[in-house]
This record gives structure tokens, C-alpha cells and sequence, in this order.
């Protein structure tokens, strides 16, 4: 009886549209979004109006959206279970934005590593919108009430501003905001670069050998594991100094669900070669049926777009009660 009235918890998180999605990305965020479907009410977005902090080419730009919706439902984002819309295609997130922009300083936005990180990185467009990041990222979660966000390490800082955030605004006005949570997954992994497995995977690493993707064929992805970089151990066991196994025992690890020690037992007596082959079959199974996902839901833009339609209206909907809320309290007269 009780369980039937508890509400269950909130549960948002974006990603951004930009290119190539990772073995990393899937195995660290994206199967544990579609895994938490059931349990929690869950609210996903393409954080497209975070892109363009960065340049984008137009018809690039345009041809990674639509394909980063399509992977997710790949994934097994359920429009029926889930919200999954564009974040551009809802109004209230940049309104709030500008608003909580209001209430941000400058001092604890400059103190964002990314932010220094990004700013190096692209010094001749070290854009406002760059600087602000946080609070529109702020203002993504705020909209919903969420109680949890699932968020990578590099994320974590950005979730602490958005909790400072909030207290801030509620001790202003009332409590306006739901104070967010970061939600730690209870399996997934780190999964790191297949060439220098002390750095995380990464899209952007100049060596194509450290990083898989979910659209490489499954030749590919045999050869980039069959040249992963390990040691001279020659024995497959978790432990220090054995970065390139671990990761690999990570990722056979989230994959089958087999525990550390029942992988160490599977391959006692063989070969690094036979545990490489064994990681690389079992990322193609389970990248196959998601390829396979993507290449028809790629084909059919109207279902994309009846799809973040439907979403959007619902998002539209709840989050304009908060932002009606937060701008009401600030003394804002409505239409
Ligand atoms: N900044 C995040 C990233 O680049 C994406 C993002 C945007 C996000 N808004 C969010 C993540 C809100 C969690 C919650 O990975």
C-alpha cells in the first residue's frame, strides 16, 4: 500500500549532441539511463543550446542531433516511459537561465574547471555563453524538481554550483527549488582509453585505437581490442599497475555481469590474447542490436520528431510551473 503512494524519485540528465558517441559514453551513462526507467521517473534531454558554446558548422550540427536521438533510443530510451527532448524545443530553459544567471556570481562561475579547462582549450572564442554554462545546466535540472542526477566526474562540479544555486534562490524566497542529489550508478564503468588506459576514453583522442565507438563495424572494434594496451603480466587479474586489464575487465565486467573474480577464474591459465578476443565479441553483441536500432530509427525523421514533440509539450508543461514559481517570487507580474 505504502509503495503505491510513494512517488518515485526524479531523475534528469542531458547530454550533449556533439559527434560520436563512445563505448564510454554508453557504458558510463547511457545503459544506465535506459536501466532506470522503471524505478524512477525519469526526464532525459539533448543539451543542444550547451553545444553552441562551442562552434558548431550548421549542417553538422543539425545531422548530430538528429543522430544523437536516434542512438539514445537505440540505447532504449522509451518515449513511453520517459520524457527525451531537445532542450532548445522547450523555452523555459533558457528563460530560467537568464534568471538564475541573476542570482550566480562571477566569482564561483570563474572558479569552474571546465570553464578554465574550455576556456584554454578554444582561447580565441572564449564566449559568455561559455561562462554561463553552469547556469543554464542549472536551470536544466531546476525546471524539473529532480531529486537525482546522474552525472559523470567532470559533471560533478557543475551539479554543486546548481545545489548552491538553489539554496541561495530558496533562501531568498521559500523553498522554490527541489535541491538535487548527484545519483551514483550502482554498475557501470569508468571505462578508459584502450591506448593509455590512465586517461578516461575519449572522442577527441588524436590515437582512433583508444576510443570505440557505437557505429564502428565489428571488425573494427575486434582489431582496436586486439591492440589494446596491457602489460607483461600475461595473467588476467585486477590490481595495481594493471590499468589496461582492469579496464578491460571493467567493461567484460558491465557487459556480462560477471564479477571480478568470476572473470579471473574464466580466464586462469589463458592468454591475454583469448581474454582481448573474448572483451571484443562481447562489445559487438551488445553494440550489434543498438547499430541495428539506429540504422532504422536514423531513417524515419518523423518519428524522431513525433517523438520529441510529444515530449517537449509534457516537459513545456511541468516546467513552466516551476519558472512561473521562481518569477512570481521575484516579484514578476504573469500574463
Ligand atoms: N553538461 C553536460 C555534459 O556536457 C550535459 C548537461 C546539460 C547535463 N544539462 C545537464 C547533464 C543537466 C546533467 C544534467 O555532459
Amino acid at each position: 500500500m505504502e509503495q503505491a503512494t510513494e512517488r518515485k524519485k526524479v531523475v534528469f540528465s542531458a547530454i550533449q549532441p556533439s559527434g560520436t558517441v563512445t563505448l564510454g559514453n554508453y557504458l558510463g551513462a547511457l545503459k544506465n539511463w535506459s536501466a532506470m526507467q522503471d524505478e524512477y521517473n525519469c526526464i532525459f534531454a539533448l543539451a543542444d543550446l550547451h553545444t553552441i558554446t562551442v562552434r558548431q558548422e550548421p549542417a553538422q550540427f543539425r545531422k548530430n542531433i538528429y543522430e544523437a536521438y536516434a542512438t539514445l533510443l537505440a540505447c532504449g530510451i522509451d518515449v513511453e516511459k520517459s520524457l527525451f527532448f531537445v532542450q532548445s524545443h522547450v523555452n523555459t530553459h533558457a528563460q530560467l537561465a537568464w534568471v538564475l544567471n541573476c542570482y550566480t556570481q562571477f566569482g564561483e562561475l570563474s572558479r569552474m574547471t571546465q570553464f578554465k579547462d574550455k576556456s584554454a582549450k578554444h582561447a580565441d572564442n572564449v564566449n559568455a555563453g561559455l561562462f554561463t554554462y553552469p547556469t543554464l545546466m542549472a536551470a536544466d535540472i531546476l525546471l524539473y524538481q529532480a531529486d537525482l542526477v546522474p552525472v559523470g566526474a567532470d559533471q560533478k562540479q557543475h551539479l554543486e554550483i546548481t545545489r548552491n544555486i538553489a539554496e541561495r534562490f530558496n533562501g531568498l524566497y521559500g523553498n522554490v527549488f527541489r535541491v538535487p542529489e548527484p545519483y551514483i550508478a550502482k554498475s557501470g564503468a569508468r571505462v578508459m582509453s584502450l591506448q593509455d588506459p590512465t586517461k578516461k576514453m575519449s572522442k577527441s583522442d588524436e590515437n582512433v585505437n583508444g576510443f570505440i565507438t557505437l557505429n564502428d563495424a565489428p571488425e573494427v572494434i575486434m582489431k582496436k581490442f586486439k591492440r589494446a594496451v596491457t602489460d607483461s603480466d600475461a595473467c588476467v587479474k585486477y590490481g595495481e599497475g594493471k590499468d589496461g586489464i582492469n579496464n578491460l575487465m571493467s567493461i567484460y565486467s558491465t557487459i556480462t555481469g560477471k564479477t571480478f573474480e568470476q572473470i579471473e577464474l574464466e580466464f586462469e591459465g589463458k592468454g591475454y590474447g583469448d581474454f582481448k578476443t573474448a572483451v571484443g565479441e562481447a562489445v559487438v553483441e551488445e553494440l550489434r542490436p543498438i547499430k541495428e536500432r539506429f540504422d532504422q530509427y536514423i531513417k524515419d525523421k518523423a518519428y524522431m520528431q513525433e517523438c520529441w514533440t510529444k515530449s517537449a509539450e509534457t516537459a513545456q508543461r511541468f516546467s513552466q510551473r516551476t519558472l512561473d514559481k521562481a518569477m512570481k517570487k521575484i516579484g514578476y507580474v504573469l500574463k
